[in-house]
């Protein structure tokens, strides 16, 4: 027993913790899949999908871009101005997608899409500038090129049923056409993973080939060489470059059954409850819109079983949602001792009274499960250094979770020293500059490239 917690608390997450030899297997497993996915188009449950951005920013870019980032509640906005300024220049205004657009129709979606982009564009000046655009679409998609995305499937809650299998870039540009005043032209589309892998290539230099985001969902992209990804035919598509990055969609690992003997009761009912049963495994272990739900189910067992809050039972711990991610953020980041952010939150779950024991049970099950998440985070990375087997490479990490966490950092650095082999040199870089920028930043390889 550790950190003399009630046993109770110590038998639940025993279910969490994952040791060394069960996160090799994780990680050989995800490698395997990789694998396929670069050989298969369809059997692996790592898709390995192919970008068509065949190189990221040298740094000699410049003029000004517009980036439109859908990813989950959020949609942004940027302007990017490249003109040789370090850090680049740029402003960003934050729209909210509300839930009845993330269930109802493209049109509704996309619409809504169209008169932000001509709001931002009126409070800017830029209503006639004709920028080039570079569009996030942070959903797993299948690239016709670069500026045609078929969604595959949604994720993140979202649920639009008319979009599916359409050409996303295509849907945006019916509803430019029907409610925008102003010419304005895609340059590319891509996944949040490219966009932010581009940003860290930027800001880090040539080195810099992995970018994972770790934010509502969990996704990773790289550049690989476009004679291993041998289910693509390069020659038929007209594809003339030697790289091209890989998104690898590893949030679906677990679809065949590879997790399943990890999968505890509270992680079964967290993917019950969600919009995609079953799918997106790794999202629902990893990712901040899963997280904090798997860490309210524990507490409301404990508090179920009369260990949590000595017997006073916590009805808000059985509503949905009652402890966001956020709050696993807040109680990790207190100096140990003090208890504060603890405090607070047993207040807003309207616990009457609560002690230390309490703090240090919630402590304990938000540091658990995040670190499980991170473990697998670094099982997948490890995964796929050993396969592109490089002597050193920086890996872009970012996205909401690990950007606000403040332990994710530090955690997911040490399993990974833990699962790479040594002769692999590697470095965690912050990308907190997000998928945003490096939209903007791609869209400008695309006219620098003339693609
Ligand atoms: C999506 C990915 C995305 C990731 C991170 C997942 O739910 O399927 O395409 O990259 O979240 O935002």
């Amino acid at each position: 027993m550790r950190k003399n917690l009630p046993k109770e608390v110590e038998e639940i997450l025993e279910k969490f913790r994952l040791d060394r030899e069960k996160l090799q297997e994780i990680s050989e497993k995800v490698e395997q899949q990789m694998k396929m996915g670069l050989a298969k188009t369809k059997g692996s449950s790592i898709a390995m999908l192919p970008s068509y951005v065949p190189a990221l920013p040298d740094g000699t870019e410049r003029g000004k871009y517009v980036a439109i980032d859908l990813s989950g509640k959020n949609l942004r906005i940027m302007l990017l101005t490249l003109d040789g300024t370090d850090p680049p220049k740029h402003n960003t205004v934050n729209y909210i997608v509300a839930n009845h657009v993330m269930k109802g129709t493209g049109d509704q979606l996309f619409t809504f899409i169209v008169n932000c982009l001509q709001r931002f564009l009126q409070e800017f000046g830029l209503v006639d500038a004709n920028l080039p655009i570079g569009f996030v679409f942070s959903y797993p998609c299948e690239l016709l090129s670069i500026r045609s995305a078929r969604l595959l499937w949604w994720t993140k809650g979202f649920d639009i049923k008319d979009c599916l299998q359409k050409d996303v870039v295509a849907l945006l540009e019916e509803a430019l056409e029907m409610n925008m005043s102003t010419k304005v032209s895609i340059k590319a589309v891509m996944n949040d993973t490219v966009g932010q892998l581009a940003a860290a290539a930027h800001k880090y230099g040539p080195e810099c080939t992995i970018g994972v985001v770790i934010g509502y969902g969990c996704n990773s992209s790289y550049l690989e060489r476009t004679e291993r990804i041998t289910k693509f035919d390069a020659a038929a598509r007209g594809y003339q470059h030697d790289n091209m990055i890989v998104v690898t969609e590893w949030e679906e690992f677990g679809k065949h059954g590879e997790l399943d003997d990890i999968l505890t009761t509270f992680d079964r009912e967290v993917d019950a409850a969600s919009v995609h049963k079953g799918k997106q495994l790794i999202d629902k272990l990893c990712g901040a819109l899963y997280i904090g739900e798997v860490v309210r189910k524990v507490l409301s067992q404990l508090n179920l079983d009369g260990v949590l809050f000595g017997g006073q039972s916590c009805e808000k711990l059985d509503e949905e949602e009652s402890f966001p991610t956020k709050y696993i953020s807040e109680v990790l980041a207190e100096e140990e001792g003090v208890f504060k952010a603890c405090r607070r939150i047993c207040d807003e779950l309207e616990v009457e009274s609560h002690g230390t024991v309490d703090y240090l049970i919630i402590r304990e099950v938000c540091d658990v499960i995040s670190r499980r998440g991170a473990s697998i985070v670094a099982a997948a990375i490890a995964a796929l250094l050993r396969h592109l087997e490089l002597s050193s490479v920086k890996i872009g990490v970012g996205g909401a979770l690990i950007q606000f966490h403040p332990t994710y950092h530090q955690m997911l650095k040490e399993k990974l020293e833990e699962l790479t082999p040594i002769t692999i040199k590697f470095e965690l870089v912050p990308a907190d500059e997000g998928s945003c920028q490096g939209a903007a930043l791609i869209a400008a390889v695309a006219e620098r490239l003339h693609l």
